[in-house]
C-alpha cells in the first residue's frame, strides 16, 4: 500500500501543523521525567552516513548475506573487512548531525533518558550522549576470534586487512551484530528494562523492521508509554505510534527542542496520559 505524505495532502499547512504537533509533544514531553529513545540509521542520514534499506541504502547495494552474517566471514573474512574498512573510513569523516546534538542535549534535562541505538557509528557519543545502549555493536570495536577480548581499534584505513589479535594472531572480527547473531542478552535486558519504566518513547530513524529492536516500543507502550515516532516514511510501527513527526530527524529534533524550551520547565509529574485524537 502506497500511503500519502501529510506534506503532500496538505501543502502549506504542513509547516503550521507541525508547529502545532511539535506543541502538543512539547507538553507531553515537558511533563516527563523518564524518557528513552530508540534511534535507528536515519537519525545519521543527514551526517552523510548512508541507511540500509531507502532507495540508495546499502542492502540496495551489496548482499547482507556476503558480508553481515558469520558465514560471510568464515568464507571470506577479507571480503567482509573491506566492506567495514571502507565504511569506517566513511564514518570517521562525518560529524553528528543536529538531531544527535538534540538528543544529547536532552539527557540533562530529564530524570532519566536514554538511547538506545542501533547504529554502530558511534554519533550519538561524538555528539556527547552518555548513556547510549549499542545494541548491535560499535564499528570502532573488534574482538578477537579466539579469546573473544574485545578492543577499540581506530585505524583508519586498516593496516592490514583482514587485521590480526595483537595477542595471540587469531583473526579479529568487527565487535558488530551480524544477521543471525542473538543481542548481548544483558544489554537487551536493559533495553526492554527502559522501555517498561519510561513514560515518552521517542523512536527516530528506524525502518522498525528489525527484530528484537522494532519490539522495544510495543513493549513500551503496553507498560504505559506514549510513543512518538520521528521519519520522512511510513513504518510498521506508525499505526501504532500516538504521535507521528514526518520529516527528517535533523529538522523535527530541533523544532521539538525549540518547542520544549519555549515551553519552560514542566511540572515533573509526567506526561499527560490523555493521547492524541489522531494516530499515526
Ligand atoms: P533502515 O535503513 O532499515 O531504515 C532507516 C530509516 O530511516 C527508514 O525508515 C527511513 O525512512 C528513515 N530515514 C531516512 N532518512 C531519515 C532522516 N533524515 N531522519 C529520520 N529518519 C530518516 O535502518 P534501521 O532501521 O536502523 O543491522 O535498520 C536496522 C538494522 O538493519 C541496522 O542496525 C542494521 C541493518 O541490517 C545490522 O547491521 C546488524
Amino acid at each position: 500500500m502506497i500511503f500519502a505524505r501529510e506534506s503532500d495532502i496538505l501543502g502549506n499547512e504542513f509547516e503550521a501543523m507541525k508547529d502545532e504537533k511539535a506543541a502538543r509533544l512539547a507538553d507531553v514531553l515537558g511533563g516527563a521525567e523518564r524518557v528513552v529513545v530508540l534511534t535507528g540509521a536515519g537519525i545519521s542520514a543527514e551526517s552523510g552516513v548512508p541507511t540500509f534499506r531507502g532507495p540508495e541504502g546499502l542492502w540496495r547495494q551489496y548482499r547482507a548475506e556476503t558480508l553481515a552474517t558469520p558465514e560471510a566471514f568464515e568464507r571470506d573474512p577479507a571480503l567482509v573487512w573491506q566492506w567495514y574498512d571502507w565504511r569506517r573510513g566513511l564514518i570517521s569523516r562525518v560529524e553528528p548531525n543536529a538531531g544527535h546534538r538534540v538528543l544529547a542535549e536532552w539527557e540533562n534535562m530529564f530524570q532519566s533518558f536514554a538511547v538506545i541505538t542501533q547504529n554502530v557509528d558511534g554519533l550519538h557519543r561524538k555528539a556527547g550522549s552518555r548513556n547510549v545502549l549499542e545494541l548491535h555493536g560499535d564499528i570502532w570495536m573488534t574482538r578477537c576470534t579466539r579469546e573473544k577480548t574485545v578492543r577499540q581499534n581506530l585505524e583508519s584505513p586498516l593496516q592490514k586487512i583482514p587485521p590480526v589479535c595483537p595477542d595471540c594472531g587469531a583473526l579479529l572480527r568487527p565487535h558488530i551484530v551480524w544477521f543471525g547473531e542473538s543481542l548481548d542478552p544483558e544489554l537487551l535486558d536493559r533495553a526492554f528494562r527502559l522501555c517498561g519504566t519510561s513514560q515518552v518513547m521517542l523512536v527516530v530513524g528506524t525502518s522498525s523492521v528489525v527484530q528484537p529492536a522494532a519490539t522495544l516500543p510495543f513493549a513500551a507502550a503496553e507498560a504505559g508509554a506514549v510513543i512518538i515516532e520521528i521519519n520522512p516514511e511510513r513504518t510498521p510501527l506508525t499505526p501504532h505510534a500516538d504521535l507521528f513527526m514526518q520529516g527528517k530527524a535533523g529538522e523535527i529534533l530541533p523544532l521539538l527542542d525549540r518547542a520544549l524550551k519555549a515551553k519552560g520547565p514542566g511540572e515533573g509529574g509526567g506526561p499527560r496520559r490523555e493521547k492524541p485524537s489522531e494516530k499515526g
